[in-house]
Protein backbone atom coordinates (compact mmCIF):
# COMPACT_ATOMS: atom_id res chain seq x y z
CA UNK A 1 0.00 0.00 0.00
CA UNK A 2 1.15 3.63 -0.75
CA UNK A 3 0.26 6.52 1.21
CA UNK A 4 0.08 9.17 -0.14
CA UNK A 5 -0.59 12.98 1.97
CA UNK A 6 -1.79 15.76 0.33
CA UNK A 7 -3.64 13.65 -2.22
CA UNK A 8 -6.98 15.95 -2.72
CA UNK A 9 -5.14 17.77 -4.80
CA UNK A 10 -1.78 18.76 -7.53
CA UNK A 11 1.11 16.74 -6.77
CA UNK A 12 -0.57 14.32 -4.53
CA UNK A 13 -3.57 13.71 -6.63
CA UNK A 14 -1.21 12.65 -10.20
CA UNK A 15 0.87 10.50 -8.13
CA UNK A 16 -2.26 8.92 -6.51
CA UNK A 17 -3.59 8.36 -10.49
CA UNK A 18 0.09 6.96 -11.41
CA UNK A 19 0.18 4.68 -8.64
CA UNK A 20 -3.14 2.86 -9.22
CA UNK A 21 -2.44 2.96 -12.66
CA UNK A 22 0.24 0.86 -12.20
CA UNK A 23 -1.93 -1.61 -10.11
CA UNK A 24 -1.22 0.01 -6.31
CA UNK A 25 -3.66 0.06 -3.52
CA UNK A 26 -3.60 3.43 -2.26
CA UNK A 27 -4.09 5.40 0.86
CA UNK A 28 -5.22 9.39 0.26
CA UNK A 29 -5.36 11.68 2.73
CA UNK A 30 -6.08 14.95 2.72
CA UNK A 31 -8.67 17.62 4.60
CA UNK A 32 -11.55 17.81 1.55
CA UNK A 33 -13.76 14.59 2.11
CA UNK A 34 -15.23 15.40 -1.17
CA UNK A 35 -12.02 15.82 -3.38
CA UNK A 36 -10.86 12.87 -2.01
CA UNK A 37 -13.69 10.99 -2.10
CA UNK A 38 -14.06 12.19 -6.06
CA UNK A 39 -10.43 11.12 -6.70
CA UNK A 40 -10.67 7.39 -4.64
CA UNK A 41 -13.67 6.58 -7.43
CA UNK A 42 -12.35 7.86 -10.44
CA UNK A 43 -9.29 5.83 -9.89
CA UNK A 44 -8.98 2.24 -11.72
CA UNK A 45 -7.61 0.45 -8.33
CA UNK A 46 -8.30 -0.26 -4.81
CA UNK A 47 -8.47 3.10 -2.76
CA UNK A 48 -8.99 4.20 0.49
CA UNK A 49 -9.08 7.94 2.15
CA UNK A 50 -8.93 9.84 5.20
CA UNK A 51 -9.64 13.13 5.92
CA UNK A 52 -7.13 14.19 8.24
CA UNK A 53 -5.42 17.30 9.63
CA UNK A 54 -2.00 16.87 9.89
CA UNK A 55 -1.10 19.33 12.05
CA UNK A 56 -2.92 17.72 14.73
CA UNK A 57 -1.01 14.94 16.66
CA UNK A 58 -4.23 12.70 17.63
CA UNK A 59 -5.07 12.88 13.90
CA UNK A 60 -2.33 11.87 12.35
CA UNK A 61 -1.63 8.94 15.00
CA UNK A 62 -4.95 7.86 14.49
CA UNK A 63 -4.38 7.54 10.93
CA UNK A 64 -1.92 4.82 10.77
CA UNK A 65 -3.04 3.23 13.85
CA UNK A 66 -6.05 2.72 11.07
CA UNK A 67 -3.95 1.31 7.84
CA UNK A 68 -4.89 -2.07 7.55
CA UNK A 69 -1.12 -2.82 6.67
CA UNK A 70 2.55 -1.60 6.66
CA UNK A 71 2.98 0.79 3.75
CA UNK A 72 5.88 0.42 1.49
CA UNK A 73 6.01 3.66 0.47
CA UNK A 74 4.69 6.91 1.69
CA UNK A 75 4.37 9.85 0.12
CA UNK A 76 4.23 13.34 2.38
CA UNK A 77 3.03 15.90 -0.29
CA UNK A 78 0.65 17.83 2.28
CA UNK A 79 1.82 21.04 2.17
CA UNK A 80 0.96 25.31 1.43
CA UNK A 81 2.88 28.82 0.52
CA UNK A 82 2.77 31.88 0.95
CA UNK A 83 4.83 34.50 -1.35
CA UNK A 84 4.77 38.28 -1.71
CA UNK A 85 6.35 40.66 0.26
CA UNK A 86 7.46 39.48 3.83
CA UNK A 87 6.97 42.61 6.09
CA UNK A 88 3.06 42.27 4.56
CA UNK A 89 2.44 38.66 6.32
CA UNK A 90 0.38 38.47 8.87
CA UNK A 91 1.17 36.43 12.05
CA UNK A 92 -1.89 34.37 11.57
CA UNK A 93 -0.52 33.68 7.99
CA UNK A 94 2.95 32.85 9.09
CA UNK A 95 1.48 30.18 11.79
CA UNK A 96 -0.33 28.52 8.92
CA UNK A 97 2.36 28.24 6.51
CA UNK A 98 4.82 26.92 9.47
CA UNK A 99 1.80 24.46 10.52
CA UNK A 100 1.38 23.52 7.00
CA UNK A 101 4.65 22.52 5.77
CA UNK A 102 7.10 22.40 9.22
CA UNK A 103 4.42 20.73 11.52
CA UNK A 104 2.93 18.51 9.31
CA UNK A 105 6.29 17.11 8.33
CA UNK A 106 7.86 16.47 12.28
CA UNK A 107 4.24 15.31 12.95
CA UNK A 108 4.45 12.45 9.98
CA UNK A 109 8.07 11.98 10.50
CA UNK A 110 7.89 10.88 14.35
CA UNK A 111 4.91 8.67 13.35
CA UNK A 112 7.04 7.07 10.90
CA UNK A 113 10.29 6.79 12.99
CA UNK A 114 8.02 4.93 16.09
CA UNK A 115 6.46 2.74 14.23
CA UNK A 116 9.34 1.61 10.84
CA UNK A 117 12.37 2.40 12.25
CA UNK A 118 12.85 -1.67 11.42
CA UNK A 119 11.14 -1.34 8.40
CA UNK A 120 12.21 -1.76 4.78
CA UNK A 121 10.00 1.15 3.30
CA UNK A 122 10.59 4.46 1.59
CA UNK A 123 9.22 7.65 3.11
CA UNK A 124 9.33 10.56 0.26
CA UNK A 125 8.92 13.73 1.92
CA UNK A 126 8.08 16.64 -0.71
CA UNK A 127 10.02 19.90 -0.49
CA UNK A 128 10.49 22.30 -3.37
CA UNK A 129 13.77 23.96 -4.57
CA UNK A 130 12.63 26.96 -2.34
CA UNK A 131 14.76 24.37 0.07
CA UNK A 132 17.85 24.43 -1.89
CA UNK A 133 18.02 27.99 -2.96
CA UNK A 134 17.28 31.49 -1.99
CA UNK A 135 14.44 32.81 -3.54
CA UNK A 136 13.43 37.04 -3.09
CA UNK A 137 9.70 37.03 -2.49
CA UNK A 138 9.58 33.67 -0.74
CA UNK A 139 11.19 34.54 2.53
CA UNK A 140 8.79 32.40 4.91
CA UNK A 141 8.10 29.30 2.26
CA UNK A 142 11.86 28.90 1.53
CA UNK A 143 12.44 29.19 5.33
CA UNK A 144 9.55 26.85 6.16
CA UNK A 145 11.35 24.31 3.26
CA UNK A 146 14.76 24.52 4.77
CA UNK A 147 13.43 23.49 8.09
CA UNK A 148 11.61 20.53 7.08
CA UNK A 149 14.87 19.87 4.74
CA UNK A 150 17.24 20.21 8.31
CA UNK A 151 14.42 17.77 9.83
CA UNK A 152 14.95 14.84 6.89
CA UNK A 153 18.72 15.05 6.67
CA UNK A 154 19.30 15.14 10.15
CA UNK A 155 16.53 12.14 10.56
CA UNK A 156 18.60 10.56 7.61
CA UNK A 157 21.85 10.22 9.35
CA UNK A 158 19.91 8.98 12.71
CA UNK A 159 18.54 6.30 10.42
CA UNK A 160 21.62 5.36 8.66
CA UNK A 161 21.97 1.88 10.12
CA UNK A 162 17.79 1.23 9.50
CA UNK A 163 16.23 -0.13 6.47
CA UNK A 164 14.02 3.01 6.46
CA UNK A 165 14.61 4.68 3.20
CA UNK A 166 13.95 8.93 3.60
CA UNK A 167 13.85 10.79 0.11
CA UNK A 168 13.98 13.90 -0.18
CA UNK A 169 11.72 15.48 -3.08
CA UNK A 170 11.87 19.19 -4.51
CA UNK A 171 10.30 20.19 -7.31
CA UNK A 172 10.15 23.33 -9.20
CA UNK A 173 7.02 25.18 -9.80
CA UNK A 174 3.82 22.88 -10.77
CA UNK A 175 0.86 24.51 -12.48
CA UNK A 176 -1.53 22.97 -9.55
CA UNK A 177 -4.70 24.94 -7.22
CA UNK A 178 -1.27 25.72 -4.77
CA UNK A 179 -0.71 29.16 -6.90
CA UNK A 180 -4.74 29.95 -6.97
CA UNK A 181 -4.73 31.45 -3.56
CA UNK A 182 -4.83 35.43 -3.14
CA UNK A 183 -1.38 35.99 -1.94
CA UNK A 184 0.10 34.28 -5.08
CA UNK A 185 -1.92 35.43 -7.99
CA UNK A 186 -0.23 38.24 -8.60
CA UNK A 187 2.93 37.21 -7.83
CA UNK A 188 3.81 34.95 -10.63
CA UNK A 189 2.18 33.10 -13.85
CA UNK A 190 1.64 29.51 -13.21
CA UNK A 191 0.15 27.98 -16.06
CA UNK A 192 4.29 28.47 -17.76
CA UNK A 193 5.22 25.77 -15.06
CA UNK A 194 5.22 21.84 -15.28
CA UNK A 195 1.78 19.70 -14.71
CA UNK A 196 1.69 18.08 -11.48
CA UNK A 197 1.24 14.89 -13.43
CA UNK A 198 4.58 15.21 -15.33
CA UNK A 199 6.07 15.84 -12.18
CA UNK A 200 4.53 12.91 -10.84
CA UNK A 201 5.70 10.62 -13.72
CA UNK A 202 9.31 11.64 -12.59
CA UNK A 203 9.24 11.28 -8.85
CA UNK A 204 7.46 7.63 -9.04
CA UNK A 205 10.37 6.88 -11.63
CA UNK A 206 12.85 8.47 -9.16
CA UNK A 207 11.66 6.34 -6.52
CA UNK A 208 11.47 3.13 -8.13
CA UNK A 209 15.16 3.17 -9.15
CA UNK A 210 15.80 3.70 -5.71
CA UNK A 211 14.94 -0.47 -5.73
CA UNK A 212 18.29 -0.55 -7.31
CA UNK A 213 20.35 1.50 -4.55
CA UNK A 214 19.64 4.77 -2.57
CA UNK A 215 18.62 7.83 -4.33
CA UNK A 216 18.24 10.14 -1.42
CA UNK A 217 17.51 13.25 -2.95
CA UNK A 218 15.24 13.74 -6.54
CA UNK A 219 15.50 17.74 -7.86
CA UNK A 220 12.92 18.13 -10.43
CA UNK A 221 13.56 21.74 -12.23
CA UNK A 222 11.36 23.29 -14.92
CA UNK A 223 12.29 22.91 -18.07
N1 LIG B 1 2.92 23.86 -6.93
C1 LIG B 1 4.20 24.19 -6.92
O1 LIG B 1 4.67 25.02 -7.74
C2 LIG B 1 5.15 23.54 -5.95
C3 LIG B 1 6.53 23.61 -6.24
C4 LIG B 1 7.43 22.99 -5.36
C5 LIG B 1 6.97 22.34 -4.25
N2 LIG B 1 5.62 22.29 -4.00
C6 LIG B 1 5.21 21.53 -2.81
O2 LIG B 1 4.59 20.36 -3.28
C7 LIG B 1 3.59 19.93 -2.33
C8 LIG B 1 2.28 19.74 -3.05
O3 LIG B 1 1.91 20.99 -3.62
P1 LIG B 1 0.73 21.12 -4.70
O4 LIG B 1 1.22 22.02 -5.75
O5 LIG B 1 0.21 19.77 -5.06
O6 LIG B 1 -0.33 21.94 -3.82
P2 LIG B 1 -1.93 21.83 -3.67
O7 LIG B 1 -2.54 21.44 -4.96
O8 LIG B 1 -2.33 23.11 -3.02
O9 LIG B 1 -2.10 20.61 -2.63
C9 LIG B 1 -1.73 20.74 -1.29
C10 LIG B 1 -2.25 19.54 -0.54
O10 LIG B 1 -1.79 19.63 0.82
C11 LIG B 1 -2.89 19.31 1.67
N3 LIG B 1 -2.69 19.95 2.97
C12 LIG B 1 -2.22 21.20 3.22
N4 LIG B 1 -2.21 21.41 4.55
C13 LIG B 1 -2.65 20.27 5.13
C14 LIG B 1 -2.88 19.86 6.47
N5 LIG B 1 -2.66 20.71 7.50
N6 LIG B 1 -3.35 18.62 6.71
C15 LIG B 1 -3.60 17.78 5.68
N7 LIG B 1 -3.43 18.10 4.40
C16 LIG B 1 -2.96 19.33 4.13
C17 LIG B 1 -4.10 19.85 0.93
O11 LIG B 1 -5.24 19.20 1.46
P3 LIG B 1 -6.74 19.82 1.43
O12 LIG B 1 -6.84 20.66 0.17
O13 LIG B 1 -7.60 18.60 1.38
O14 LIG B 1 -6.88 20.63 2.64
C18 LIG B 1 -3.77 19.44 -0.50
O15 LIG B 1 -4.13 18.09 -0.71
C19 LIG B 1 3.56 21.02 -1.24
O16 LIG B 1 4.35 20.59 -0.16
C20 LIG B 1 4.21 22.23 -1.92
O17 LIG B 1 4.83 23.08 -0.98
C21 LIG B 1 4.71 22.87 -4.82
Amino acid sequence: MIVITGASSGLGAALAQHYSAAGDEVCLVGRDSQRLTQLSESLPGKAQWHSVDLTCESQVAALFDSLPTTPTTLLHCAGSGLFGAFEQHSEAQIRQLLDNNVLTAALLLKQVVSRYRDTSMQVGVVMSTAALKAKANEVAYCGAKWAVRGMVESLRAELKASPLRLVGIYPGGMDTGFWQHDDSRDYLDASVFMSADDAAAMVVQGLAACDRGFISDITISRG
